[in-house]
């Protein structure tokens, strides 16, 4: 029997209702959650996630921008932007989407956001606070990937969970939040990359197994063991004559035959990217109940 789907567009769709009587009670107090992002140049994907997140701001009853810049933009004018929305009282949350182009530095831009209003939780403040066990913001995709295995009922606790990847942004964030002591969390966790020497080794022994390396199904059968929870973050635009436009997107698991061997997998698309933008959401409403307490 294939294992079964962790549907990430019906929990995130949970996730979405449970954040509206949080808007509701603003509302009754004047305030409406806002939401900036910046984007730089034309990177086909950032402009569709930009795009995508906006649309679910407005389908929520959120306000939202997006500050368009070019893709030759200073370092100073993209600080500028961020000065300015940083100082602006409707907007609660900022992200600068990234690839940002080489002559910004990524460390300034992400440092640059009011720790208060950054809802991508980047900024060295926030990674640190997630990391000693007393969140400001939960990191957005991370976060997702906790609620999937929470809420399909495959709870972290005890569990050995490998995370294939180590970026900022996904598998170093996981990790610190998997390894906390709670409720949870509480994990036993091993992160693989390109400097690890029997890769297929650690995803054996995985009882559940996160990937997030940007290389396309490159989870196969043979890397897990019989029975194991497969959560994969990879999005991956492959070349397919037979799709429309000319390409597919996949993750970074071989689907098929790793469901065979899996107790339950989440599928991309419709995994961990709905849930990124509900945990961005549920960040932008948290932003603006904290900025009301301040
Ligand atoms: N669903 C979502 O909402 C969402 C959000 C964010 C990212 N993503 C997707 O998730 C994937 C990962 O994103 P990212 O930003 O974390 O990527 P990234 O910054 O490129 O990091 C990839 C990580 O995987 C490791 N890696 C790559 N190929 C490897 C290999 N062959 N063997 C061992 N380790 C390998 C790298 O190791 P080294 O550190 O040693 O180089 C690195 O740590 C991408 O497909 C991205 O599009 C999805």
């Amino acid at each position: 029997m294939p294992g079964e789907l962790i549907d990430g567009k019906k929990i995130a769709d949970e996730v979405r209702a449970e954040l509206t009587s949080r808007i509701a009670s603003l509302a009754a107090r004047g305030v409406v959650p806002g939401l900036a992002a910046i984007i730089v140049g034309e990177d086909p994907g950032s402009k569709l996630y930009v795009k995508m997140k906006g649309k679910a701001s407005e389908e929520m009853g959120l306000a939202h921008w997006t500050v368009e810049l070019p893709e030759t933009v200073s370092e100073a004018r993209l600080l500028g932007e961020v000065a300015r929305l940083n100082s602006d009282p409707k907007v609660h949350g900022i992200l600068v989407q990234q690839p940002l182009p080489p002559q910004i530095r990524v460390d300034r831009a992400v440092a640059a956001v009011d720790p208060r209003k950054d809802v991508d939780c980047f900024h060295p403040t926030n990674v640190g606070l997630v990391l000693i066990g007393r969140p400001r913001f939960a990191p957005a995709t991370p976060a997702g990937v906790v609620e999937l295995l929470l809420r399909s009922g495959h709870d972290p606790g005890g569990k050995d969970v490998v995370i294939a990847g180590r970026s900022n942004i996904v598998g170093k964030p996981l990790a610190a939040l998997l390894m906390q002591k709670a409720k949870g969390a509480n994990a036993t966790v091993t992160v693989v990359h390109s400097g690890t020497r029997d890769l297929s080794a650690h995803t054996r022994r995985a009882e559940i197994l996160v990937a997030a390396m940007g290389s396309p199904r490159f989870i196969k059968a043979d890397m897990v063991r019989d029975g194991v929870v497969v959560i994969d973050v990879g999005i991956n635009r492959i070349a397919d004559s037979t799709a429309k436009g000319g390409y597919r997107t996949v993750g970074d698991v071989d689907f098929d035959a790793v469901r065979a061997k899996a107790k339950a997998i989440s599928p991309v698309p419709g995994g961990v990217g709905p849930m990124t933008i509900a945990m961005l959401l549920t960040n932008t409403v948290r932003a603006a109940e904290l900025l009301g307490e301040a």
